[in-house]
Order: structure tokens, then C-alpha cells, then sequence
């Protein structure tokens, strides 16, 4: 069976690739000759999810898949949220890490969560996946491993942020992994 991974994002491609089957093949956006942006214009993770998977679909692909996730901060209620890779108004994470911490500066309570949503369309039906993983944000960023919010956020259970934890451990905890765990059940079980 043939899937298409509606991102743009190689190292996604990449890492997403590792956990499926064999029997899957699992094509990108360039290898069906999509070029375009698709431009996250919706207002819940789901609703991006699902909004890519449509405009990859509108070009025939029977079946296909596409995910986001972001950060939630319970104190900031739910920031930075769909938001995440722009919270700063730029695509940049230093500089979204920054605003974090600095909104966070006198918060005591600084539970936040990852959460990854993936959307397939399969046999005609769109169907969704969540994963996530509850942590802390940091006081201060820590460690280079990983990107975007991981050098400021604490897993639950560890003591250091995912900047410093290695990519194993990473993966293993991971939001995205667990909602492609999931898709990949599923797929398993109706194919
Ligand atoms: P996307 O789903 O890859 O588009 O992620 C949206 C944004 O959420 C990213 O640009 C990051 O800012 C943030 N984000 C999502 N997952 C992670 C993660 O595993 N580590 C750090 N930041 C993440």
C-alpha cells in the first residue's frame, strides 16, 4: 500500500519513516510532485491536521496522512498553543523560547504539554490520532538536543529538559510518537 506524508519536512519524513512497516510505502510531497505550501490557517492542531491531508487529497492520493502539535501552557491558557512555531511572531525558536520564559517570569505553576495530532485518510474516511507528553516549562534554557520548545521543557518524571535528554529518550516520550503509534495500529489492523 502506498501513503503519502503530506509534510515538507524532511527530518520528519525521515524519523516517521523508521517506525512504519515494511509492507508501507511511504512517499513524500516531492515524490508526488507537490511543491505548494500549505498554510496552517486553522485555529486547533486538528483542524491543520486535517487541512493538509484535504489539499493533498484534492490531487488524487487515495490515501495519506499529515500531523501538528504544539506546546500548551496551562498558565498562559493553552499558549502558545497552534501557534507554537510562529509565538513570537517569527518561525524562529530562540526567540519564541525567549517570549515564553519571559511570560512565564512570575508564574509559579508551569505544567505544559506537547500534544501531536495526526489525521489519515484511509479507505475513503478521515480518522485522528493524539499523543501527549506532560511536563514543566524551565526556568532558564537547557541543552541543544532536539528543537523548537525542548531546551525548555521538563518531562514529567526527569529532572533536566529535553534540550539535555538524548534522542532515544526523546522519542520514547515523545506526543508525535505516541499518536503514530497509534495511526500505525490502526492501519495494521484495517489493511
Ligand atoms: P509542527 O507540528 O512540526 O508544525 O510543530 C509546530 C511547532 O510546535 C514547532 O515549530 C515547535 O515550535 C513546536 N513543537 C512541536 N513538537 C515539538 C517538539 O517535539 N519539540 C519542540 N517543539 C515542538
Amino acid at each position: 500500500m502506498k501513503l503519502v506524508f503530506a509534510t515538507h519536512n524532511q527530518n520528519k519524513l525521515t524519523e516517521v519513516a523508521k517506525m512504519f512497516p515494511n509492507h508501507i510505502a511511504l512517499l513524500s510531497l516531492s515524490q508526488i510532485d507537490f511543491n505548494k505550501d500549505i498554510p496552517e490557517t486553522e485555529l486547533t492542531l486538528r483542524g491543520n491536521a486535517q487541512l493538509k491531508v484535504d489539499a493533498i487529497r484534492e490531487t488524487g492520493v487515495l490515501n495519506c496522512f499529515s500531523d501538528d502539535s504544539g506546546l500548551f501552557v496551562n498558565a498562559l491558557n493553552g499558549e502558545p498553543g497552534v501557534f507554537s512555531a510562529r509565538y513570537s511572531g517569527k518561525r524562529h525558536s530562540d526567540t519564541n523560547n525567549e517570549l515564553l520564559l519571559h511570560n512565564m517570569q512570575d508564574i509559579k505553576s508551569r505544567s505544559a504539554y506537547y500534544k501531536s495530532v495526526f489525521c489519515l485518510f484511509f479507505k475513503g474516511q478521515h480518522y485522528f490520532f493524539e499523543g501527549r507528553l506532560n511536563g514543566k516549562i524551565a526556568h532558564e534554557a537547557k541543552g541543544s538536543n532536539g528543537f523548537g520548545y525542548d531546551p525548555i521543557f521538563i518531562p514529567d518524571g526527569y529532572t533536566s529538559t529535553l534540550g539535555e535528554l538524548s534522542e532515544v529518550i526523546k522519542l520514547k516520550l515523545s506526543h508525535r510518537t505516541k499518536a503514530l503509534n497509534k495511526m500505525i495500529e490502526f492501519i495494521a489492523l484495517n489493511s
